[in-house]
């Protein structure tokens, strides 16, 4: 069909005097004596184009001022001072109906009755703006990596092992419930794949074998994590970008998260004005500010053991206590970022005991090489470490919890053939775009969001 899309309308003067054809849904209809006013969004641009109707000239046009409507215009662009441009229309052809029932009449409905119908809220300028930041950043992550030389590489999604060794897994079958076996090794032995398999929790010890031969590389693909965690910042499934790098120790990932962070920021500030401005109004005063002073100042680094006495030390109950050794819970992490820093933290040095095996093990013998960077609003953005790269030592955290050595040979191997130092980290991608656009529950990232519970 023969159109132009509405960004370009607004993105090129040319137009201005020229009659053209625009398509687009109606989201707002207002009816006065002689004219009668659209505004349509065609979803290539953040801003509806008004469509002015002199009744006169355009008769039948009571369909096309149904809210959720599909139409097609034509007419003559010209100035308007208060939006830039508008069309008059010569004429208007109705696509696609909207009755009487089209659910978004409002202009503005609660998110919670939104996520009832997730077909239909992509079409709110609250969605609109989000999935446009989302795209944005999406390239602004590949571009970061791509034009410093890493290699994009997609780990599997259907894993025999489970990353993380926190046993959180989906598992993968093609067999049904009455399979007649007697044991739990009999029943994936009959499997699709001959043993137990199961939907990947990150991409990060097969980021590792990529590394360890193209030296910097990158994923950015789907996560599932099976976790009982039904909180505004847990999916299901999420979206995990995970560098890998060779030749790297704790202090370098750290830099190269802290600056693709800003970097990634930066871009979003400049190509999405207009999506921040909306999200500055409807969801987080200062945001704008927020974002422009996160990519001006460095990020604090912080040992795990001051975390802990500094809550301790605090003026105030929590509902976990924390001692050394506990894993920080996220009333400790907003804690910290929100009320004592105020910017994104990196705590490092944690405990051994309550992260991962690949973690490499500090000279102290109680802690790891690790960091989580923690942001206000959200908490926990990134999950980072050094890897441990000696093979003993490895092979004594698989041991210390119970893991089957077999299952990660080809891990192993890593460490046995060329060996080095190497690091990596797994950013949440909607966790960054929680923090990006002040939008506070994950549930409102995602299209289709997966959550305990909650399937569509
Ligand atoms: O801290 P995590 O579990 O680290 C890993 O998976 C490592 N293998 C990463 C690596 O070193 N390559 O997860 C990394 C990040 C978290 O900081 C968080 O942003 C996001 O992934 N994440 C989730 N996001 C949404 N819902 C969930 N259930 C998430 N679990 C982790």
């Amino acid at each position: 069909m023969k159109h132009i899309d509405i960004r370009e309308i607004y993105s090129n003067s040319f137009y201005i005097g020229k009659t053209v054809t625009v398509c687009g849904w109606v989201r707002t209809s207002r009816d006065s004596k002689n004219v009668a006013f659209l505004e349509i969004n065609d979803g290539t641009s953040f801003k509806h184009l008004q469509v002015v109707i002199d009744k006169e000239n355009i008769a039948d046009f009571d369909n096309a001022m149904k809210l959720g409507c599909s139409v097609k215009v034509i007419g003559q662009i010209v100035e308007n001072p208060n939006n830039g441009v508008e069309i008059n229309a010569t004429g208007i052809t109705v696509l696609g109906e909207s009755p009487a029932d089209y659910p978004l009449q409002k202009k503005r409905h609660t998110l919670e009755f939104l996520r009832t119908m997730p077909h239909l809220r992509v079409r709110t300028n609250t969605f609109n703006a989000v999935f446009r930041v989302r795209s944005v950043l999406a390239s602004a992550i590949h571009n970061y990596f791509q034009s410093r030389g890493y290699v994009y590489v997609n780990t599997p999604i259907i894993t025999g092992s489970d990353a993380e060794g926190a046993g959180e897994v989906f598992r993968v079958t093609t067999q049904g419930f009455d399979h007649g076996c007697k044991t739990e090794e009999e029943y994936y032995a009959n499997d699709f794949f001959g043993r137990k398999a199961g939907l990947s929790v990150s991409g990060q010890l097969e980021g590792e074998v990529a590394a360890m031969a193209f030296g910097k590389i990158y994923t950015f693909g789907p996560s599932f994590r099976a976790e009982n965690s039904n909180t505004p910042r847990h999916l299901a499934e999420f979206w995990h970008i995970e560098p890998e790098v060779a030749f790297a120790e704790l202090p370098d990932i750290i830099d190269i998260a802290e600056d693709m962070i800003k970097t990634i920021i930066s871009d979003v500030l400049a190509k999405c004005p207009d999506e921040l401005a909306f999200f500055e109004k409807h969801f987080e005063p200062g945001l704008v500010d927020k974002l422009r002073t996160i990519i001006s100042h460095s990020f604090e680094i912080l040992e795990y053991t001051k975390a802990i006495e500094i809550l301790k030390q605090a003026d105030r109950e929590f509902n976990y206590p924390c001692d050394w050794g506990c894993d920080l819970q996220t009333e400790h992490e907003r804690y910290i970022t929100e009320e004592v820093f105020k910017k994104p933290v990196f705590v490092i040095n944690y405990p051994k005991d309550i992260k991962a095996f690949y973690m490499k093990q500090n000279p102290d013998g109680k802690t790891v090489a690790a960091t989580d960077l923690l942001v206000p609003g959200v908490g926990e953005i990134i999950g980072c470490s050094e890897r441990e790269a000696d093979y003993d030592k490895l092979i004594a955290a698989m041991n210390a919890r119970g893991m089957k050595l077999d299952d990660y040979k080809d891990y192993l191997d890593l460490r046995k053939f060329g060996s080095v130092p190497h690091s990596g980290f797994g950013l949440g991608f909607e966790r960054i775009l929680m923090y990006i656009t002040g939008m506070s529950n994950i549930r409102d990232i995602c299209l289709y969001p997966r959550t305990v519970g909650s399937i569509r």
